[in-house]
């Protein structure tokens, strides 16, 4: 099955600017995985390669699978309008872009929805006129309202949340969504048609689940329609009691760190998933030529499908390298490694450079403290999505 670097050749053929862009991010990757995990002294931003900015909490959709809105939502009974009020203006994010360009790191914004930060527009526009690579994850309801200003400010990618048909879909992400994101995408090539560009890049992100996996084939097939350029088919974070029990544990017990965030994907939407049948599944789609690429996250050998969802308790990626090449930004200006489990802060961007809590005695402790780790990641890091992308694969899956 193929994996994410595979988008790089396909990345080559539209645009080599980009694709080298990405490419850089890709070695950096590498360069952390071979050489030695060094801990103290040692300025980790020069492997920095890509930094998510979570621009706000706030979501105009609830799906039921949802971390942070779901069923089981960590944000499911906050304040909204206080989570309103913290986030970050414009120019903080300007600051932190200004001290990493140099760098070169990927840029991938996210939420909640991230078309509901006030300022998304003119922050690509900056991101963009640093010659930053920038990818948008959006649930893709905005998508019509912005297209025109999306194509004339070249953003590099765009992956929008498609998790099935109508009736599927909707069920999932809430009524209304999967013609908002139909209408998102005529307007997207049609604005790329109209002004003669090939930006955004256009993706689909489909998180599998046990409402949709028997639909994806036909899902794909449909995608041809859409005009894409690659469909991600994201196998889903999820955890159970035992998983998250004992990650309270260690984290309590090692970091000094009350844990919320991991029980939130202990959704129930990966039971009975027949691990066979959706191996067919895959196996079909990554046989056929779509004329764009089709990519599984984690890639696992096609046998191993099943332990992903019935074994929940045997790694199939080790070895996190997060903390040694990545970060995320929160809405609030909090800096962690795990984007979705905000809960150890590294530092705060508004007290701090990123370079100072990147580089500091949180981000030290935390970097020693997984390394020490049996396989090299916390007993709460299997199946964690960051980890499924960029752990290190084990033998066999
Ligand atoms: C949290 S959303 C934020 C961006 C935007 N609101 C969206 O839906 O695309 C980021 C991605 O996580 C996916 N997602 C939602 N629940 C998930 C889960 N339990 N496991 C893995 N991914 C999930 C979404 O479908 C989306 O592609
Ligand atoms: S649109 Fe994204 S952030 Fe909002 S509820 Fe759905 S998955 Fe969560």
């Amino acid at each position: 099955m193929k994996q994410n670097i595979s988008v790089v050749p396909l990345l080559f053929t539209r645009k080599w600017t980009l694709s080298i862009k990405m490419l850089r991010g890709f070695i950096k990757m590498g360069k952390t995985r071979f050489f030695p995990k060094r801990d103290y002294h040692f300025d980790h931003m020069k492997n920095l390669c890509l930094v998510y900015f979570k621009l706000t909490a706030l979501c105009n959709l609830r799906c039921v699978m949802c971390g942070q809105w779901g069923e089981k939502g960590v944000m499911k009974n906050c304040d909204i309008s206080e989570e309103a009020k913290k986030i970050l203006p414009l120019e903080d994010y300007k600051r932190v872009i200004d001290e990493i360009a140099p760098y070169r790191p990927i840029i991938y914004l996210w939420g909640g929805e991230p078309f509901l930060y006030p300022h998304i527009i003119p922050l690509v526009k900056y991101i963009v006129d640093k010659g930053l690579y920038v990818s948008v994850n959006t649930n893709g309801t905005f998508l019509e309202k912005h297209a025109e200003v999306i194509v004339r400010d070249k953003w590099s990618t765009i992956f929008v949340s498609l998790d099935g048909f109508r009736e599927t879909n909707d069920t999932m992400r809430g009524r209304g969504a999967y013609d908002r994101v139909l209408n998102g995408f005529a307007a997207i090539n049609r604005e790329k048609k109209r002004q003669n560009s090939i930006y955004p890049i256009l993706g689909i992100v489909t998180t599998v689940t046990n409402m949709n996996y028997q639909d994806l084939d036909r899902l794909a097939e449909a995608s041809r329609e859409y005009k894409l350029d690659v469909h991600i088919f994201n196998l889903g974070t999820y955890t159970n009691d035992r998983i998250v029990a004992a990650q309270r544990v260690f984290m309590k017990e090692k970091l000094d760190t009350d844990i919320d965030c991991l029980a939130a994907y202990n959704t129930g939407y990966n039971a009975h998933i027949d691990g066979q049948k959706l191996y067919r599944i895959l196996q079909n789609i990554h046989q056929k030529d779509f004329g764009h690429p089709m990519i599984t996250v984690p890639a696992l050998n096609p046998e191993k499908i099943h332990t992903y969802y019935a074994d929940l308790e045997t790694p199939v990626r080790n070895h996190c390298i997060v903390p040694w090449c990545q970060t995320n930004i929160n809405y609030n200006g909090d800096v962690h490694f795990c984007a979705d489990y905000p809960d150890y802060i590294l530092g705060n961007i508004k007290a701090q450079s990123l370079k100072q809590i990147y580089n500091g005695e949180r981000a030290n402790l935390f970097r020693k403290t997984i390394n020490a780790c049996e396989g090299g990641m916390f007993p709460g890091c299997l199946r964690c999505y960051q980890n499924m992308l960029f752990g290190e694969k084990i033998r066999g899956y």
